[in-house]
């Protein structure tokens, strides 16, 4: 009933490592050829070698997502090796963290410069070939705090009810050429970002992992094209 993935391309910025590194690897299981972006190319090219190995092509380009020309160069440069993208997967984002009259201008700045901008360029760059065809999937990782505030993330949090409000506008613009724009809301999954390098191992298999992300939207992905779930929280069943 749903849709054959298989053969198709995705572009997942933040493929590096975390979610986006999961995500790419289980895509490139189901046969999905991968464009992988982030700014650590040893980190890349690991990914791009394991991908690899399940018979599909995999394409680098180490770029920052909040510098336009950047993104548009490294969109050119997929579009040439892999062909457009049928899947976009805004997955790259920074946590930003502490009392709102300590988080310096800069930080708030760039904060929004790379959650924010950084998925607006790379959609920028991708849509045109989606409408063309009539089709494709956009996925915004956007966050629980997307959509509700706590104390200590107030950069953070603002980044990621833009992304929302974003993804929530396109939507509307481009289901009319079947195009599925949506968000994924995650609350606690057990990577960097979130905890450092300090959480042990022990700890960890509490949380959500970033492989649990990544069979989640490759499930929403192989919906029936006439449907999709616009929004959704994912939480950890015990985290306690
Ligand atoms: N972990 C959580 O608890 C959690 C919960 C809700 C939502 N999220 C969201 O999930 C997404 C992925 O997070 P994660 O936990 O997997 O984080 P992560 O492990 O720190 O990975 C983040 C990835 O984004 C890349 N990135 C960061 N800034 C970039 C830039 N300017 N240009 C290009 N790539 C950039 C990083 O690579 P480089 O540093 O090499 O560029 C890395 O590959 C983020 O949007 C985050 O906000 C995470």
């Amino acid at each position: 009933m749903g849709q054959d993935i298989h053969g198709k391309t995705a572009y997942i910025t933040g493929a590096g490592r975390g979610i986006g590194k999961a995500t790419a690897l289980k895509l490139a299981q189901e046969g999905v050829h991968v464009g992988l972006i982030a700014r650590t190319e040893s980190q890349l090219k690991q990914v791009a070698e394991e991908a690899r190995t399940y018979g599909v092509q995999a394409s680098i380009v180490p770029v920052d997502i909040s510098n336009l020309n950047q993104v548009e160069a490294a969109v050119q440069h997929l579009k040439k090796e892999l062909g457009p993208a049928q899947i976009l997967i805004n997955n790259a984002g920074i946590g930003t963290y502490g009392h709102f009259l300590e988080i310096e201008p800069e930080e708030w700045k760039k904060t929004f410069e790379i959650n924010v901008y950084g998925t607006y360029h790379m959609t920028r760059a991708v849509l045109p070939h989606m409408i063309e065809n009539n089709a494709g999937d956009i996925i915004n990782i956007s966050s629980s705090s997307g959509l509700k505030g706590t104390a200590g993330s107030t950069a953070y949090s603002a980044s990621k009810f833009a992304v929302q409000g974003m993804t929530e506008a396109l939507m509307q613009e481009v289901r009319r050429e079947n195009i599925r724009v949506f968000t994924l809301n995650p609350s606690l999954v057990a990577t960097e970002l979130a905890f450092g390098e300090d959480l042990d191992d022990q700890d960890k298999e509490k949380y959500m992992q970033p492989e649990d992300l990544a069979e989640y939207m490759t499930a929403q992905l192989k919906l029936h094209p006439r449907i999709f779930i616009k929004q959704s929280l994912q939480w950890a069943t015990n985290p306690f």
